[in-house]
């Protein structure tokens, strides 16, 4: 017997057009039935675009619908909403970042604790062609043992703040109204999957407020971040400067190797081996795609998925986490640890880069004592 398809719903009409590449590779097992948007023309304009039957006049009528919901609202909504939908046995696909504030942060750990769903956070930088192939030769420890990486978000972003009627949009608090790094995953996502490592203490600091002063944000910020293996790591975050884009830049180095991503359009991601490369000199990273690059990644074109084919994978691999039963490897742990040292960015600058700790979220009380139920968070 075949199992039924899971329903799916999205929550969001803009970034949700993001998943319809994978879902629609995923036809077989899934099927996306349902979209909700507070503006209810952008929920029916998307249902019409992509063949959804139901338009969801609120949250609560899109999770009545579906068994997996994938939350594409704005940033502070993703914890509210995914601890709506795991109390009710949903199963969640978060956007970025998974939360707002450490207290969000802690609540949804106790939601994922508590429920019978699976959570995923929907980190597709990781699934850029390039960084695949980069994961595999780490594994395969083509660059030795990694002591050094980088990663840039600079995308500036200054019409995406306000509407055309000057009305300010959810990015002009939650991204530009804050000051640290205050969208971190992109950057630090690949690194902590090719690093295998946790951030424990970060310091950040900025250039000031130039471009667009009106902004909390400072134009410019800087992360360094210390890992649970002691190894260092650099952020840098910029969504105001007047600049072409550069947002999936990074750079690793280990004892026998380094990576480096392109830095414009005009280069290409380059790699030096040691012993392998000849001396001195740079090597195209694709030279090692075909060998490096995993077989379940070349079923799809690039060319399908939004993000440089990045954004078909998150949904393909949650789907394929429900129905094995694995916990899918962004569990809300690791969504977390890609998500913390952002927050924890805010009160290091605050307080002129000092380091600050950031904390394990497997050991977050998750609302115990709150809301008394298991005797310690680990039971
Ligand atoms: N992973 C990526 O590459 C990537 C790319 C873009 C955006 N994002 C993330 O996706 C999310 C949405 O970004 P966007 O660019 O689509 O923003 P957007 O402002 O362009 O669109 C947000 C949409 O969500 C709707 N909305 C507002 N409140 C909602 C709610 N409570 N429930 C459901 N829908 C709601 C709005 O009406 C609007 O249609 C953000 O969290 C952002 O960080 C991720």
């Amino acid at each position: 017997m075949t199992e039924p398809r899971l329903r799916v719903g999205i929550a969001g009409a803009v970034r949700g057009g993001g998943f319809i590449a994978g879902l629609r590779a995923e036809h077989e097992r899934a099927e996306l039935v349902a979209v909700y948007d507070p503006i209810p023309e952008a929920g029916q304009a998307f249902a019409a675009a992509n063949e959804v039957e139901h338009v969801c006049a609120n949250f609560d009528e899109l999770l009545d619908r579906v068994d997996l919901v994938i939350l594409c609202s704005p940033q502070q909504h993703h914890t509210p909403q995914a601890i709506a939908a795991l109390g009710r046995g949903i199963h969640v696909l978060s956007e970025v970042p998974a939360a707002v504030s450490l207290e969000q942060a802690s609540a949804l750990v106790g939601a994922v604790r508590h429920s019978t769903a699976q959570y995923m956070m929907s980190e597709n930088y990781g699934y850029l062609r390039e960084n695949l192939v980069v994961r595999e030769m780490v594994r395969e420890g083509a660059f030795g043992d990694l002591y050094y990486g980088e990663g840039e978000y600079l995308h500036e972003m200054k019409t995406w703040h306000v509407t055309p009627s000057g009305d300010k949009t959810w990015r002009h608090y939650w991204q530009v109204g804050r000051d640290g790094v205050t969208y971190p995953t992109h950057s630090l996502g690949p690194l902590l999957q090719w690093f295998d490592d946790r951030v424990v203490s970060v310091s950040c600091v900025g250039t000031g407020r130039h471009t667009d002063p009106e902004h909390e944000l400072q134009d410019t910020t800087i992360l360094l971040a210390r890992t649970v293996k002691g190894r260092l790591l650099k952020l840098r975050f910029d969504l105001l400067s007047n600049r072409p884009e550069l947002y999936a830049y990074y750079s690793i180095q280990g004892t026998e190797g380094a990576y480096e991503a392109a830095r414009t359009i005009d280069s290409s991601p380059v790699v030096y081996l040691n012993g392998r490369s000849e001396y001195g000199v740079w090597e195209p990273l694709e030279k090692f795609a075909d060998l490096y690059l995993p077989m379940r990644y070349k079923q799809q074109p690039a060319a399908e998925g939004g993000h440089w084919g990045s954004d078909v994978w998150p949904i393909r691999d949650f789907i394929e986490s429900i129905v094995t039963g694995r916990t899918p490897e962004i569990d809300v742990y690791a969504a977390l640890d890609m998500t913390l040292p952002g927050l924890l960015s805010e009160y290091s600058i605050a307080q002129g880069g000092a380091w600050i700790h950031v904390p394990n979220p497997r050991f977050f009380t998750g609302g115990i004592g709150v809301d008394p139920s298991r005797e310690a968070p680990l039971a």
